[in-house]
């Protein structure tokens, strides 16, 4: 590499320049090299990484969540994904009668989930109502959420988010220990459905409703 020039300051040659660029574009997305175009929104097309409490839900819950959110929203309808980037995806993959009729975005403080272009807002619950203009205030006829922890001050929080957002329907998935606080700030009830992870957790997980649901 011709790393410096005339005035000392450090260059690189334009080979060095481009692979590097590869190199930080891929570690951006963090998309894995191995999986094919058609797969970008495959439910773990990125990985998990546990600093960011990151679990992902089995393919099938990812599935089932997203037919209960279509079928929510209705035609045209638009569906906010609180750190529930697997429901996102599954919307997306186009295995999911309706899903072409509803749109979606996704919420997300990983920025790894840039990769999906205007649909990714990037989101830090620690600023609930930091929020850009295209997530207009109740906006969304569903907003699914998925907090990434399980303690009053997260929930609450995100309920801040979840209440911002929302026209009417909340779909929260989260341990089944936050339900008495989760029933409190949104007026939401214990589902009998068991969502799925791609790993077992230790913590019983379940899905709360503000609305008559299927998966009730
Ligand atoms: C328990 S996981 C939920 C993922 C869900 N099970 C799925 O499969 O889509 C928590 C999510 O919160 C996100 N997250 C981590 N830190 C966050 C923060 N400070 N603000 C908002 N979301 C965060 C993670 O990236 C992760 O997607």
């Amino acid at each position: 590499m011709s790393d410096s020039d005339d005035d000392g300051v450090p260059t690189l040659s334009a080979h060095t320049l481009a692979a590097l660029q590869e190199f930080y574009s891929e570690t951006r997305t963090g998309l894995d090299r191995s999986v094919q175009p058609s797969d970008q929104f495959a439910v773990g097309a990125v990985e998990e990484d546990w600093r960011m409490s990151q679990f992902w839900y089995s393919d099938e819950t990812a599935a089932r969540l997203a037919e209960e959110v279509v079928r929510e929203a209705g035609e045209g309808g638009r569906i906010a994904c609180v750190s529930a980037p697997s429901v996102y995806q599954k919307l997306k993959q186009g295995v999911v009668g309706g899903s072409d009729r509803v749109s979606a975005v996704v919420l997300e403080y990983d920025r790894r989930f840039a990769a999906y272009g205007e649909d990714f807002v990037y989101y830090d619950y620690n600023q609930p109502l930091s929020l850009p203009a295209v997530v207009a205030p109740r906006s969304f006829d569903v907003v699914l959420a998925d907090p990434p922890y399980l303690s009053e001050e997260c929930l609450s929080k995100v309920a801040e988010t979840i209440k911002y957002l929302s026209k009417g329907k909340v779909l929260l998935c989260t341990g089944a220990i936050m339900e008495k606080l989760a029933g409190e700030l949104l007026g939401v009830t214990m589902c009998s459905f068991l969502p799925k992870h791609n790993r077992n957790l230790s913590n019983e997980f379940r899905c709360f409703v503000n609305y008559p649901s299927r998966l009730s």
